[in-house]
């Protein structure tokens, strides 16, 4: 038995033709509404080539073919251009309508089954009426999603039945039957196709009421209230207000003495900013005398001393002693070697 299979094979390969893999069976695929789902079908030998395989979808009774099929059309895409033994059949934008068996056959009459089974949107329709709290100014999201977060409505409405005068549903997505919403309603199906959430911004007094999520013939409710956010704390602003003139007295007179400790501290600090200025001035004018010094000698520096504060002068008288210093010192010479002199 193998042993033919084999050789049937082998025959198949050297007859260009293609021996699907998994031959008689069925599989199932899941997909989901507004996505797209793979058909997988590929040939047992990926060296085998066919130009005329088929892709049959079970339609009332009768096999035809799926890419004479009308619903179909503009949806489907295959692989084998790229990979010849890929006979993959890639369906997108999955209608519910798209759910049932397809096969897969070459010309050897080698064939493969699939069926697909679609997940739409369903609403969880157990809940009862949501209630859903806004502020005015604020935005609030009103809740609804698919039970399959990744299926995508077929078709979808929000509507707004206004709660007093309480008039007729009015559609507000996807088309707006009146301006009460313009611009500040916003779907919020970005990260997952199945979450219908509704998002309204900037709210009034005027949004509460009833809204209605609809996918086809389900629905889910929810009676909006919206809190004014201004109401509730304007009161208490009034009764507030003599108090609210005290703690402005009393913040008056806290500046008022804050600005007195600021004069006082600044008062205060002067003398010592005084003091830093002039301490630079001090140590340059004493290290101009110091070089005097070192050039008129170990005699002058109680003259520096002395005359500490009174710079200018100072340093004058130091000049003078520097020219005068030196016949006063011959003259000490002389008078210590008269003493000498006069002992020999
Ligand atoms: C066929 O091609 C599709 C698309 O590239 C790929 O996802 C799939 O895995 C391929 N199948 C096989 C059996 O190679
Ligand atoms: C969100 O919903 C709108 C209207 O139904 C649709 O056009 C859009 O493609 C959806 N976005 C996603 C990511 O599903
Ligand atoms: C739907 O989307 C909104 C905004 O991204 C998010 O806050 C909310 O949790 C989502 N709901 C679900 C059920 O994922």
């Amino acid at each position: 038995m193998r042993e033919s299979l084999c050789l049937f094979l082998c025959m198949l390969h050297f007859t260009d033709g293609c021996y699907v893999s998994d031959h008689g069976r069925v599989k199932e695929v899941t997909g989901y509404t507004g996505g797209s789902v793979l058909l997988p079908c590929s040939c047992a030998d990926l060296q085998s080539t066919v130009k005329s395989f088929i892709w049959y979808c079970y339609r009332e009774n009768l096999w035809t073919k799926v890419f004479e099929d009308d619903k179909h059309k503009g949806r489907l895409k295959l692989f084998n251009e790229r990979s010849p033994a890929n006979l993959s059949l890639l369906i997108s934008d999955l209608k519910k309508t798209d759910e049932g068996h397809y096969r897969c056959e070459t010309p050897l009459g080698s064939f493969i089954d699939i069926h697909l089974k679609v997940k739409g949107c369903d609403l969880d329709q157990n809940k009862q009426m949501i209630k859903v709290t806004g502020h005015s100014g604020e935005s609030v999201v009103l809740p609804c999603t698919c039970t399959e977060l990744q299926a995508k409505p077929e078709q979808l409405t929000w509507t707004f039945t206004p709660l007093n005068p309480r008039t007729n549903p009015e559609e507000i997505y996807p088309h707006e039957q009146s301006v009460r919403h313009t611009g500040r309603v916003k779907l919020l199906n970005e990260t997952s196709p199945g979450n219908l959430s509704l998002q309204i911004s900037n709210l009034n007094k005027e949004d509460q009421g009833d809204y209605r999520c609809s996918v086809s013939s389900q629905h889910i409710n929810i009676r909006l209230s919206v809190q004014e956010i201004h109401k509730t704390t304007e009161p208490t602003q009034q009764t507030e207000k003599p108090t609210s003139q005290q703690s402005e007295d009393s913040s008056k007179n806290i500046s008022v003495w804050v600005f007195f400790f600021t004069v006082i501290i600044l008062l205060a600090l002067l003398p010592v900013v005084l003091l830093l200025a002039v301490l630079p001035l001090i140590y340059w004018k004493c290290r101009g005398r110091r070089d005097v010094q070192k050039t008129t000698g170990d005699g002058q520096q109680l003259v520096c001393n002395q005359n500490e504060k009174q710079e200018e002068v100072t340093y004058s008288s130091v000049v003078h002693v520097k020219s005068a210093s030196k016949p006063a010192h011959i003259q000490t010479n002389m008078a210590e070697h008269s003493v000498y002199a006069s002992i020999k």
